[in-house]
């Protein structure tokens, strides 16, 4: 029976993860390690509403757990030494530099887990693959496990993450299923066993699937496959539904109720985001290139080329409906984070779009309800397109959205955040620049209401 476990790795995924097994387990000790002392500072804070990441319902959870059976910490060594579970949920982000730049999924940050593992444990484990993999990388741990280690034996499972942000603590409360890929000898399904007994105390066992754990590691990068192609073939719909005077929600309705199809995930966009969907693809793609399969490689890429399309198109028609020139106009943003409920903000539409708007030389005056002024600059500065001070002449960050949108020429909504829905429109349109456009990069808001006040307002896909 598994009484201890370690998970290494405290970010949007371990933080919430473990929270929850501990909250629904409190006779297993749980610690939570990280490399980054902040990030530690910040889930141990008194003050709930200061942890490093939002999420809706975890301050409750982590109120509850912490401190019972639920740690965070830097003390990585002794975590290992003392857990029978080792959940290893470090970030695998796209390589940037070597072979498979911009592609492949850089595994550094788990080979270097492996190895401390190696180097500490004293007694059997066994070790999680939390985090997002290719597929075959547990051949990859379990070598580094075996010829490096203390003479223990390890058992290496792979449980993929399936949660969305912004509704991390739900998914986690009621996954649609729990997966758990290992070995098929006697003491990998041993192992398979302890781990469903876990997530038994609150999943039902027959959402417990258990696979072997090539199955398992690709069966994540194919959801997230899946789901990223639902969104960009909606959203290359909502182009041609521009053109024909088709309505893209019409048409995702119309669509989503034949059962073979579904209704979720049917959301035109500007673009999706996130830090999941596009690493997995191309990480997808890097892997079938590798063994040779380029019209496999070729078919999912093109979800990549449509999301940045998708993004592109969106700032081009801000540029071309103000008279072809943004230069010194005032574009207010409504949303930074790549969807709502989050303060997360890696890969989202809104930095692209700010990037091209700010290439026209236009002043973008940012506001988001949970987004910190330093992470937007740290956004934009990532992409090094220009200077930290050069982008920070023409991004102003404010703390309210009716600032934002004071004196502006156009409002442009790149996260569907709920407040947004309830603001003043009107008092809003009274402060704008005329002609006030309105550009709903999320379909957010009542487009007739919009233009009975006087807005020229434009949606996607309509
Ligand atoms: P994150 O960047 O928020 O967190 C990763 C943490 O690991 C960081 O705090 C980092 O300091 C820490 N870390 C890195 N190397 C370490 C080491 N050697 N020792 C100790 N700590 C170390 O990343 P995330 O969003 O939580 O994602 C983690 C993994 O889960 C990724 O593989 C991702 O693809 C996958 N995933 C993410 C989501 C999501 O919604 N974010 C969902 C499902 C799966
Ligand atoms: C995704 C997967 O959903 C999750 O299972 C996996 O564990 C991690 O990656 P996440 O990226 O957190 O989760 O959020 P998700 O809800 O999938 O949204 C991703 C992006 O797609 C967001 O930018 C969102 O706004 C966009 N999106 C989603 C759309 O544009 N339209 C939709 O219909 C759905």
């Amino acid at each position: 029976m598994i009484k201890n476990i370690c998970c290494i790795g405290a970010g949007y995924v371990g933080g919430p993860t473990m929270a929850v097994i501990a909250q629904k387990c409190p006779h297993i000790k749980v610690t939570v390690v990280d490399l980054n002392q902040d990030r530690i500072n910040a889930w141990n804070h008194e003050d709930l509403s200061l942890l490093p990441i939002y999420e809706p319902g975890l301050d409750t959870v982590v109120g509850e757990a912490r401190g019972r059976n639920l740690f965070f910490s830097t003390e990585v060594d002794k975590a290992i030494d003392e857990a029978d579970a080792i959940f290893i949920s470090v970030n695998t982000p796209t390589k940037t530099y070597g072979v498979g730049k911009g592609m492949a999924a850089d595994l550094k940050y788990i080979e270097l887990c492996a190895r401390q593992i190696a180097r500490v444990a004293k007694s059997d484990k066994i070790v999680i693959e939390k985090s997002t993999l290719p597929v075959r990388t547990a051949q990859a741990i379990k070598d580094i496990l075996d010829h490096t280690g203390n003479g223990v034996n390890f058992q290496i499972l792979s449980n993929p993450e399936f949660l969305a942000e912004g509704t991390a603590i739900e998914d986690l409360f009621a996954p649609d299923r729990v997966l758990i890929g290992g070995d098929t000898s006697p003491e990998g399904q041993k192992a398979i066993q302890k781990l469903v007994d876990v997530y038994a105390n609150w999943v039902n066992r027959d959402n417990i699937l258990t696979t072997n754990v090539w199955s398992s590691e690709l069966s994540k990068l194919t959801a997230n496959a899946f789901l990223a192609q639902r969104v960009s073939s909606i959203n290359a719909m909502s182009e041609l539904c521009e053109k024909t005077g088709a309505d893209v929600n019409e048409v995702a309705k119309a669509i989503g109720l034949d059962s073979r199809i579904g209704s979720k995930f049917l959301k035109s966009s500007v673009g999706f985001g996130g830090s999941c969907f596009q690493k997995d693809i191309l990480n997808l793609v890097y892997i079938a290139k590798s063994y040779g399969l380029n019209e496999v490689a070729d078919y999912w890429e093109q979800v990549i080329i449509m999301n940045d399309h998708q993004k592109r198109r969106f700032s081009k028609n801000i540029i071309s409906t103000l008279y072809n020139t943004v230069s010194g106009k005032k574009i207010a943003f409504l949303g930074w984070a790549f969807k709502k409920d989050t303060n997360d903000t890696r890969e989202s539409a809104a930095i692209y779009v700010a990037d091209d708007l700010i290439s026209e030389q236009a002043n973008v005056a940012v506001f988001d309800p949970k987004v910190e002024a330093d992470q937007i600059h740290f956004d934009l500065n990532y992409l090094e397109t220009r200077s930290d001070s050069e982008n920070k002449k023409y991004i102003a960050i404010e703390s309210n959205g009716y600032d934002a949108c004071k004196n502006a020429h156009a409002i442009a909504i790149l996260t569907e955040w709920d407040e947004f829905k309830s603001y003043d429109w009107q008092k809003i349109y009274d402060n704008m620049l005329k002609p006030a456009f309105v550009f709903d990069g999320r379909n957010l808001l009542d487009g007739e209401k919009l233009e009975k006040i006087g807005f020229i307002y434009q949606a996607i896909g309509k």
